[in-house]
């Protein structure tokens, strides 16, 4: 089963990239970490988990640690949250929570994406959920993004929605052929009610991964709490996208370490 880094991502607005994450770590039948890479902040932990947690926790906390004592792994087990507590399968790192912390995090992330690396081939192994906020606001987490093994742009289906993802899509694109990110990676992922997938496919040149029906009282639980029932449109869509997302993930993975296997038996 291949494990790996996802990541998500909007143009601007908010078509519901954070939802849509947690909604899948929430479903999905493997080990995951949901990071909030957000660097305008994270959002779970106040709403989703209406503040359940005392004192500071997360992404921040982890970053402070590292720029300190440089023992990122051990500060990072400990700034998790189970979403799925006792089991710890399903882990949350919270974002940062204020400007000072996000400060500390920018240049850590390429750090973060060479850990986030090592947690595939860890025992037991975590796929990690990787939220990046929006592209087209301040500062993304680029390496973060060009080590995603695949990076769904998140949008809504309707003329607006399309052209900010449209905007997001091509800086992508110009990045990841200035970095040599190997092509075939990006993916949309589309929310709610508007223009047929196919069409949107077209537009943005881009396939569609999946579909998030508009489910605004799953929603209102997944932002702000409550008892999120797994019957539900949104959260049956987003279980339902493990399938075509693994299924991408090992086809990318065949493709990218047969060259090197044969590179390996010539020499
Ligand atoms: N599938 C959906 N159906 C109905 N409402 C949704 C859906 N997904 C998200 N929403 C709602 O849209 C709003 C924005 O969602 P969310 O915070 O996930 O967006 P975002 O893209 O992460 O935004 P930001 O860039 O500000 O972090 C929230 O109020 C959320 O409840
Ligand atoms: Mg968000």
């Amino acid at each position: 089963m291949t494990v790996a880094i996802i990541a998500l991502v909007s143009g601007k607005g908010a078509p519901g990239v954070t939802t849509a994450a947690l909604a899948c770590t929430l479903t999905w039948h493997r080990r995951l970490v949901l990071a909030e890479c957000d660097p305008s902040g994270g959002s779970i932990l106040a709403g989703y988990l209406g503040g359940a947690l005392e004192g500071r926790r997360g992404l921040g906390e982890v970053a402070v640690a590292e720029l300190r004592d440089g023992n990122l792994e051990a500060h990072f087990w400990s700034q998790l949250v189970d979403l799925d507590a006792p089991k710890r399968e399903r882990l949350l790192l919270p974002g940062v929570v204020d400007a000072a912390q996000a400060g500390s995090v920018t240049p850590l992330w390429q750090r973060f994406a060479d850990f986030f690396v090592t947690l595939e081939r860890g025992q037991p192994p975590f796929d990690v959920v990787v939220d990046c906020g929006r592209i087209q606001v301040g500062n993304p987490p680029w390496p973060l993004l060009r080590a995603a093994a695949t990076v769904l742009v998140v949008t809504g289906a309707r003329l607006a929605d399309l052209s900010a993802a449209r905007g997001a899509i091509r800086a992508i694109e110009r990045d990841f052929t200035d970095h040599r990110v190997p092509p075939g990676n990006l993916r949309l992922l589309v929310v709610g009610d508007g223009h047929p997938k196919a069409e949107i496919s077209k537009a943005l040149k881009l396939p569609v991964i999946g579909h998030l029906p508009d489910d605004p009282r799953t929603a209102e639980v997944l932002t702000h709490g409550g008892t999120v029932r797994s019957s539900r449109p949104l959260m049956r869509a987003a279980g339902a996208l493990e399938v075509p997302v693994h299924s991408l993930l090992d086809r990318r993975r065949a493709r990218l370490t047969w060259p090197t296997a044969e590179v390996g038996h010539a020499v």
